[in-house]
């Protein structure tokens, strides 16, 4: 039965204890990355401790063991996303990699004149894979800007789609504004006229479990890393015939059927693209934060993490001076702001001496702090298992800096 009490939640992940400069941590920097429940860390190191051994190749019994823990790693991991059936999960480094390999795939698809349609607010994972393709193959790229309020204009969106529109990829949640995109709504409308889609879960999956049958998306990407997962692993899922179709995009051990001299043969999916040692601990410790994300009441979860980052924004806004950049009804627990007087790498370090950690820079999205017409924001990202005290530090820090600066 998933449960939701910020106390025991707190104490699952052993780094929420620790102090910086004697002032407790406050982790308002999970858009970047998430921490560790103890569920994870114990997988890992049970993993090396007990089971450690080169996986698809072994006859002896560890090599079977390890073997039967990364395979059912997937299993676990495409049952909580409801994969489609006629689709797969590949390990990959995390959303970076699955885009790349996408990109990769399609370059032997896409020819002069083609056209795909992303959105402004793209994290350049999103944004640059698909430049370097446009370039490649001359292909056209339209680029979808932002209402008053931060959310995508469906209107202009819709508008730029045409009969040489292939791709439109775009990303569930913003890293930078919290805005979530009507994924369901968008994908269907791409499906209609024929495009393929592709939907960047980074930062989507950090707050509940999301449904992939009901998405529909042929590609849905993400990193392990930010959601309460290892490092260097993620997914790409997309339809098998797709992505047998596509050529590979890294070769060597484990991903063919026979080599020889005269000629290579390669596997399907998802040892196509998964070519050499992959992280199998990495793997274990990602389904091992599935599982623990079905214990969490996600309902009670994603009201506590609104609340704090509603009442953050309130308070932000009492200091004066403020510019939050994002106002979507029901975004994700993301607030992203200017405080005029002062810069945001000041604003950064002098929450730092309070240990109150966030986030300052572009966010890996240029594009859209030019189209915002700043060159940066601060951004404090908040997740389940912050709690009120977290936010009292932030804004006790806050009005330090408005002491300094203000
Ligand atoms: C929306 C979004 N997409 C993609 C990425 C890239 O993720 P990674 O660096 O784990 O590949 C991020 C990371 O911040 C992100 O926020």
């Amino acid at each position: 039965m998933p449960t939701f009490d910020i106390e025991s939640i707190r104490a699952d992940f052993p780094i929420l204890s620790r102090k910086v400069d004697g002032k407790p941590l406050s982790y308002l920097d999970n858009g970047a990355t998430s921490q560790k429940p103890t569920a994870v860390l114990d997988a890992v190191d049970r993993f090396y401790r007990e089971e450690n051994a080169n996986i698809h190749r072994g006859v002896h019994f560890l090599s079977r063991e390890a073997t039967d823990a990364y395979e059912e790693s997937r299993e676990v991991i495409k049952k909580s996303l409801n994969l489609p059936e006629s689709h797969e999960l590949i390990f990959v480094r995390g959303a970076t990699e699955a885009i790349n390999l996408v990109t990769h795939g399609l370059s032997f698809e896409l020819v002069e004149g083609d056209e795909i349609i992303l959105t402004i607010m793209e994290h350049h994972a999103n944004f640059v894979p698909w430049q370097i393709l446009a370039e490649k193959n001359g292909l056209k790229i339209h680029y979808v800007g932002l209402t008053e309020n931060g959310e995508l204009d469906l209107e202009e969106w819709k508008s730029k789609f045409n009969d040489r529109t292939r791709v439109a990829s775009f990303t569930h949640i913003s890293n930078v504004l919290g805005t979530i995109n009507p994924v369901n709504e968008m994908v269907a409308y791409a499906k209609e006229r024929g495009v393929k889609t592709l939907v960047d879960g980074a930062q989507s999956l950090p707050h509940g479990p999301v449904d992939l049958s009901a998405i529909g998306s042929d590609f849905y990407v993400f990193s392990g890393h930010k959601i309460y997962g290892p490092d260097g692993i993620g997914a790409l899922c997309g339809p098998r015939d797709l992505l047998n179709a596509f050529p590979p995009y890294q070769s060597g051990g484990d991903m063919i059927v026979k080599v020889s001299i005269e000629e290579t043969t390669f596997r399907e999916v998802p040892e196509r693209f998964e070519a050499g040692t992959p992280n199998i601990s990495g793997a274990i410790g990602l389904a091992e934060a599935f599982r623990y994300m079905e214990k969490i009441d996600w309902t009670a979860a994603r009201a506590h993490e609104h609340a704090l980052a509603r009442r953050a924004t309130e308070e932000l806004e009492a200091l004066g001076d403020i510019t939050i950049f994002g106002r979507s009804e029901g975004k994700a627990p993301i607030v992203s702001f200017l405080y005029k007087p002062a810069h945001p790498h000041d604003v950064g370090t002098i929450l730092d001496t309070e240990g109150v950690a966030i986030r300052v820079g572009h966010h890996c999205a240029q594009p859209l702090m030019s189209y915002l017409k700043v060159p940066a924001t601060a951004r404090a990202s908040f997740t389940f298992y912050n709690n009120d005290t977290e936010v009292d530090a932030f804004i006790m820090a806050m009005k330090k800096v408005a002491k300094y600066f203000g």
